[in-house]
């Protein structure tokens, strides 16, 4: 664990730690360091050290090797130190003026693909700069959605293997209005990325340039796709009228919202110095036991928080207040069944997670969605004056609304 307080480190600090433990030209360029990772900083570490640690018995135990020693472990701190609140910070900076739009939902098969993809091309079609892109490491096919037949010949695992620096260097234009930031999901364990390459992933979606950012999900609670979730300005949530989907859908909103929590307060937190044992576990317990303790909904932990811990509620309440899910519902037969399956997705969370689930609007079951599946073409383009144009123009104005 780092020993030297993320606060205190400072560009030139990291600048010298890198030319400690890396070769002096590759540490030269910027891009160096944006590439640099917790997995980078260890190797190169254990290799200087071998070099001159002092318990090494050759005839290296003299004073300047023992000196070069604590040169290099502290560098290692100073560099761990800074990837933590790198991490951190752009976890937590939503880059002003473009916005991210995450379609989640935690069952397979109830439109999210075909939502991101429409949407994508709506947004375009207003003139806006719209990239999607698709995080569905493990069953990526949003470029089918978006009419692109043959595979790309480059995806997100490009970058993910650092083939390339930024994920704009994969965006390519999907021919109806979108760029597309596709997946490749047939190389083995693509959607099994560990925790250093989540963040970088992370880091590199936020950095993509365009109006509207819109992310295509995986269908399950996974950390990696709640994660990003996470990471939406605007997180909308499908289901369907069906009884699984729909409670399903519920969820996926607590584990992103549980998920939100833990990541706050637990061992990944930027208050980690001082973050209080006490409230950590309490969070892990509320949140993670299924046996867990006095508190069982949000409402007792911030009940529990204001009488234990008042100097935490603040920052509970606004990640609390930050996190408000939009509900879609698709494959709509009948209209009058809508109302009575958002009503219970609505009073579950706000029971349970004290929130109020905004309703964005339906999409009808509809041939043409079939139909443009099969031509693989966007439904929103096959058919300009169709029904879901007017439904998604819904979702969209709804979705923008200040509320
Ligand atoms: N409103 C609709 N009307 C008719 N068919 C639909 C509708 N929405 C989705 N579908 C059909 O459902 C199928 C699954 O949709 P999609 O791939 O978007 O689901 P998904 O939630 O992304 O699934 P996964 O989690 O597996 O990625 C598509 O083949 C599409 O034809
Ligand atoms: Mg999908």
């Amino acid at each position: 664990m780092p020993t030297v307080a993320a606060e205190n480190v400072n560009s030139n600090e990291v600048r010298r730690a890198c030319s400690r433990l890396f070769l002096l030209e590759s540490v030269e360029t910027d891009r160096f360091l944006e590439n640099l990772d917790l997995e980078m900083v260890k190797k190169a570490y254990r290799e200087r050290a071998k070099t001159c640690h002092p318990d090494v018995r050759h005839s290296m135990t003299t004073g300047s090797n023992v000196e070069n020693f604590l040169k290099i472990q502290k560098s290692y701190e100073v560099l761990t130190s800074y990837l933590e609140r790198r991490a951190q910070e752009s976890l937590e900076t939503v880059v002003r003026g473009r916005k991210i739009i995450a379609v989640g939902g935690a069952k397979g098969g109830i439109g999210k693909s075909i939502f991101a993809a429409n949407l994508s091309v709506i947004l375009a079609s207003k003139g806006f700069k719209t990239v999607a892109v698709d995080l569905d490491l493990g069953g990526a096919n949003l470029h089918l959605y978006l009419g692109k037949r043959a595979i790309l010949k480059q995806s997100i695992n490009d970058f993910l293997r650092k083939r390339v620096d930024t994920l704009q260097e994969l965006a390519v234009d999907s021919g109806h209005g979108p760029l597309l930031i596709g997946g490749d999901s047939s190389e083995l364990g693509a959607a099994n990325i560990e925790f250093s390459r989540k963040l970088r992933l992370l880091r590199a979606v936020k950095n993509i340039e365009a109006d509207y950012i819109v992310l295509d999900l995986g269908g399950d609670t996974s950390y990696n796709i709640v994660d990003f979730f996470n990471l939406a300005d605007y997180a909308v949530v499908l289901t369907t009228l069906d009884t699984v989907s729909y409670i399903s859908s519920y969820h996926f909103m607590k584990a992103a919202m549980y998920r939100k929590l833990n990541r706050l307060f637990g061992p990944e937190s930027k208050f980690r110095d001082e973050r209080e044992a006490d409230l950590e576990r309490l969070v892990r317990e509320v949140t993670m036991a299924p046996d867990g303790p006095k508190v069982k909904s949000i409402e007792d932990l911030i009940e529990w928080v204001r009488e234990k811990q008042p100097m935490n509620l603040s920052i509970l309440v606004r990640a609390l207040r930050d996190f408000n899910p939009c509900l879609v519902v698709n494959k709509v037969e009948k209209e009058i069944d809508i109302g009575p399956v958002v009503t219970k997705v609505q009073e579950v969370s706000k029971k349970w997670l004290s929130r109020e689930v905004r309703y964005l609007g339906s999409i009808s079951a509809q041939r043409e969605i079939t139909e443009s599946v099969k031509a693989l073409i966007p439904t929103v383009s096959q058919y300009p004056r169709g029904r879901l144009v007017a439904e998604l123009e819904m979702i969209y104005q709804n979705l923008v609304r200040r509320v």
